[in-house]
């Protein structure tokens, strides 16, 4: 697979105009979206993956076998950020969900760990209002024991109002989830 960083946007004039399908991902901050990123494309250090939350303030677009732009999205939710900054972002991910018509869907990264949060239920309602389809991945799924993993599946699944089969399991660390979701996306964005 060839994967090649494009170029980061904030504004919908500098964004890539190729016209390749996109496929973007969405989450909380320090959620885990560049190393599903880099993990789904076999890249260690291709999406830069943050050890400070609030890293990725750009929009970052990756053209994947010249056939599919991975688009990597600022993520919503850190506190530690200043007003100003957050309604920039908020801005630059909204122009972008209701302006891109090449988006073919969204993934939402969920932590296995958590509850989704207001802001993650916000999102959801966002690309329901805008008709993006959107895939559900639930991640960091190594940090939990087996018993666990299940438990929280199955809460995470409730509160969406959702059934656990309508959910990705996903693992950076060890590649769970990885084929499965690939392979949606790929059929998703090639349709
Ligand atoms: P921002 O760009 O700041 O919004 O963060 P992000 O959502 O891109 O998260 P990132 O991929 O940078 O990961 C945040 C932290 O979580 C890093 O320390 C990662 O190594 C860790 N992490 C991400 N995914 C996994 C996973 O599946 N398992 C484990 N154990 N750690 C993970
Ligand atoms: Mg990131």
């Amino acid at each position: 697979m060839k994967a090649e960083f494009v170029k980061s946007a904030v504004y919908p004039v500098d964004y890539p105009d190729e016209g390749l399908p996109e496929i973007a991902f969405v989450g909380r901050s320090n959620v885990g979206k560049s190393s599903m990123m880099n993990k789904l494309i076999n890249r260690k250090g291709l999406v830069k993956v943050s050890a400070t939350p609030g890293k990725t303030k750009t929009i970052n677009f990756f053209r994947i076998d010249d056939h599919i732009m991975l688009v990597d999205l600022p993520g919503y939710g850190y506190a530690r950020v200043s007003k100003k900054d957050r309604a920039m972002w908020n801005k630059a991910i909204g122009a972008y969900l209701e302006k891109r018509g090449i988006l073919k869907a969204c993934v939402l990264i969920l932590d296995m760990r958590r509850k989704p949060s207001e802001e993650d239920l916000d999102m959801l309602q966002m690309l329901a209002d805008f008709g993006i389809s959107t895939l559900i991945a639930v991640t960091k799924s190594d940090k939990l024991s087996g018993n666990q993993r299940k438990k929280q599946m199955a809460i995470i699944a409730e509160e969406l109002e959702l059934e656990v089969e309508d959910l990705f399991e996903f693992s950076a660390e060890t590649g769970k989830g990885k084929d499965a979701l690939w392979q949606t996306l790929e059929e998703i964005a090639l349709s």
